[in-house]
């Protein structure tokens, strides 16, 4: 009787040490795949060549209503062009350059805008709006979810340094349920703003880097 429960036990660690080889293969895969994403971004850049045009030089955009890729996060940029595709985000500008686009595109191009350094905008910050905007994230808890700086993560896009019009249309169209990709958490929040409190965000968030 004693030495079946030992068996068991036996067994159970041999399975244990395959698991534990397993392991060090996904470690490999891990590894392999870290590998390629670099590669993506490189393939990404060829791919980004015709989004450049709107999206300026790396994803600087100098246009107001056309949002800076530079430094978005590689996950938020694939989640919007795949919404894009699929319908769940209006966006008719991007329709003919997104419709070719496979799933390792869409990485791609997240990789590569991901991995550019955004700058300034130029935008003229109205200092008294900057307090106004960063007293207003303080009661709103932006941060909660876009982290201090706002910088983002993930699915979570960052909006430091964002051009002031976009992140005003942004806002708007949100509370508007024009944009509603977002699983109600940006339609929630921008039901508490007002037009000013808009503008002062936007002020606050284009004074970060
Ligand atoms: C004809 C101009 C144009 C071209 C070309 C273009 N875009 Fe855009 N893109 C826009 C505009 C305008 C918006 C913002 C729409 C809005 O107000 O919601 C946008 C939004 C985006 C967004 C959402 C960003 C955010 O912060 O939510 C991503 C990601 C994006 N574009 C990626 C791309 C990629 C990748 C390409 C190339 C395959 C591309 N775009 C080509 C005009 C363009
Ligand atoms: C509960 C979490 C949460 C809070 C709180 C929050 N956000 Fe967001 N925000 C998100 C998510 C998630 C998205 C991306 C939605 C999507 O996938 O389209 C987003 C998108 C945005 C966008 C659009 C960015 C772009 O590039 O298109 C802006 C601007 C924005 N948030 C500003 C703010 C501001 C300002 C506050 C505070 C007043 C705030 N957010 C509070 C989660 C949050």
């Amino acid at each position: 009787m004693s030495a079946l429960p030992r068996r068991d036990w036996r067994a159970r660690a041999v399975r244990a040490m395959r698991r534990g080889r397993r392991g060090l293969g996904l470690c490999a895969v891990v590894l392999l795949s870290a590998a390629a994403a670099a590669q993506d971004a490189d393939v990404g850049r060829t791919k980004a060549t015709p989004c450049l045009a709107c999206h300026g030089p790396e994803g600087n955009s100098p246009t107001p209503l056309i949002p800076v890729l530079a430094g978005q996060t590689a996950r938020y940029i694939y989640l919007e062009l795949r919404d894009m595709k699929e319908g769940r985000r209006d966006v008719a500008a991007m329709m003919p350059f997104i419709q070719g686009l496979s799933k390792d595109d869409m990485l791609d191009l997240g990789a590569f805008f991901a991995g550019q350094t955004p700058h300034d905008t130029g935008f003229k910050t109205d200092p008294a709006k900057v307090t106004r905007g960063q007293a207003k994230a303080v009661e709103t808890l932006c941060t909660m979810c876009h982290l201090g700086g706002m910088k983002g993560q993930n699915e979570v896009p960052r909006v430091a340094g964002q051009h002031h019009d976009y992140v005003v249309k942004q806002l708007q169209d949100f509370r508007a349920g024009r944009r509603t990709n977002d699983a109600g958490t940006m339609s929630s929040v921008s039901k508490t703003l007002s037009e000013d409190d808009m503008d002062a965000l936007a002020n606050y968030l284009e004074s970060l880097d």
